[in-house]
């Protein structure tokens, strides 16, 4: 029987120029995106789009229990019952569990964390009057895992009580889908508060030139409109009661080509303390514990910010050779880059007798991410071996509950443990839950040694 040739045999050279149609042009690029823009809004209509009223499951007596105040059952339902007034839950379908929203869990949890006898287990620990820690997620390969990672810490650190702030920084914007995040343009994102960074420099850059007779730089419509912004008006809700959002859309990726202009134009502008500065003068840093920055997969000056602004930076990779060595080449940049501004920074503050310029993190973390110990356990070891301590000693597993997520629940906090065995749950959610064990612990440590010192000098 004769076998069929492979399909890129035989192709007749006039019907591929037949098939091919006119060559391309930009215009037929806005043609494609008005098409797909009509699309996006009749799949809207339908209700099909992603986000469409997005709602966070809930939590039964059980999870509660196991995962997020851990009391007894019996204990739990006594408590209940002596305190009417805390939430009572409600029943869902066949069986007598109960049913509670987190917000009602969180409720709970401040309910217990005053009146148990381990009171302070049930409340995280956040030192009184020192700034919310930002943790910053990157590596400048795609695909590693930053997104998930950052996604899953915010979601865990949520279940564990905590304020948290995401902050996309990609303009693919997938931490902003995930949360349900609407941006128009780039006027919703970050980019107003790097451009307000700059204007406010600006500012001060001219009155220092009026001072001396020389003329004032001018402002142009997009500086003059950001000196109108504060991070708060940016901030979205979700359909998490303790997550809130500053999103990101393609435009945000503009702020790759303005940011170096206003450097040109303002050379002693701190471009990299951008975020940070902004995001603590606008009082960020009081109303949230953790601000969690998801980064792009590139060095450029978005992430830089965001490193920059980071007390805890995590570097996600997966157990492979290839993965391994774009990391380290990933430690390098960040090396020269962050070197280049020191050295840069410091050659002025030593001639002008100034402090100089250090760079410093609370901890720097490489990360493990959809580890397969059948296939990498070798490769593991070895990545293990070589990055000692700065390797974060847990391996976030693969798990298939997260690539099945639909487009309405993402993660594993969010789906539903009735839809799964329960053993391929808990371990699936062991997983994500030691990853924030292994952050949370950072994020601890970190803040009780600012406490300490903050103590030794006031003494
Ligand atoms: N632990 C995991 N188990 C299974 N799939 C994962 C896991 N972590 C991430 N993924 C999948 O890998 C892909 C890339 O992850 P993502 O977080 O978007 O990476 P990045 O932000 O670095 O580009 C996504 O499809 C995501 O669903
Ligand atoms: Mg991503």
């Amino acid at each position: 029987m004769a076998e069929t040739l492979p399909p890129y045999f035989n192709i007749d050279p006039d019907q591929a120029l037949s098939h091919l149609g006119g060559p391309a042009d930009t215009k037929g690029f806005a043609e494609i995106a008005r098409a797909c823009s009509r699309g996006r809004a009749d799949l809207a209509s339908r209700g099909l789009e992603a986000n469409g009223g997005r709602q966070l499951r809930l939590f039964s007596t059980w999870e509660i229990t196991r995962y997020l105040i851990p009391v007894a059952q019996a204990h739990f339902r006594r408590v209940l019952k002596a305190n009417p007034d805390l939430p009572q839950g409600r029943s869902e379908g066949r069986g007598s569990a109960k049913w509670f929203s987190l917000d009602e869990v969180l409720r709970l949890r401040a309910h217990f964390g005053q009146q148990g006898s381990r009171a302070k287990n049930y409340l995280p620990y956040r030192p009184a009057g020192l700034p919310a820690k930002i943790l910053a997620v990157a590596n400048f390969k795609g695909g590693v895992g930053k997104t998930s990672t950052a996604a899953h810490l915010a979601m865990s650190a949520a279940l564990d009580g905590y304020r948290v702030l995401v902050v996309d920084l990609d303009s693919q914007g997938s931490m902003t889908s995930i949360f349900g995040g609407r941006v128009a343009d780039e006027w919703g994102t970050v980019f107003p508060l790097l451009a307000r960074h700059h204007a406010e420099y600006l500012r001060g850059e001219n009155q220092r030139r009026l001072d001396r007779g020389e003329t004032p730089l001018p402002l142009d419509d997009t500086l003059a409109e950001a000196l109108k912004i504060r991070a708060p008006d940016l901030v979205q809700k979700t359909h998490w009661p303790n997550i809130d959002l500053i999103g990101a859309q393609l435009n945000l990726y503009w702020a790759e080509f303005q940011v170096p202009v206003w450097r040109m134009q303002g050379r002693g502008w701190k471009l990299w303390d951008a975020l940070s500065e902004v995001l603590a003068a606008d009082g960020i840093l009081d109303a949230y514990d953790l601000v969690l920055l998801d980064t792009p997969p590139a060095l450029g000056y978005l992430t830089i910010n965001g490193l920059a602004a980071a007390d805890i930076l995590l570097v996600p990779m997966g157990a492979s050779f290839l993965e391994f060595d774009s990391t380290g080449r990933f430690f390098d940049m960040l090396a020269t880059t962050f070197g280049s501004i020191e050295e840069a920074e410091n050659l002025a503050a030593r001639a002008l007798g100034r402090g100089e310029l250090a760079f410093q993190w609370d901890a720097v973390r490489a990360l493990v991410t959809r580890y397969d110990s059948t296939q990498q356990a070798e490769l593991a070891m070895l990545i293990q071996t070589y990055l000692g301590p700065t390797l974060s000693p847990h391996r976030q597993d693969f798990t298939a509950l997260i690539g099945q997520a639909s487009e309405q629940v993402q993660g594993i906090y969010e789906a539903d443990y009735r839809d799964f065995n329960r053993e391929t749950y808990a371990r699936g959610r062991e997983t994500f839950d030691t990853t924030y064990a292994a952050v949370k612990q950072l994020l601890i440590g970190a803040w009780r040694r600012d406490e300490l010192a903050a103590r030794a000098a006031a003494e």
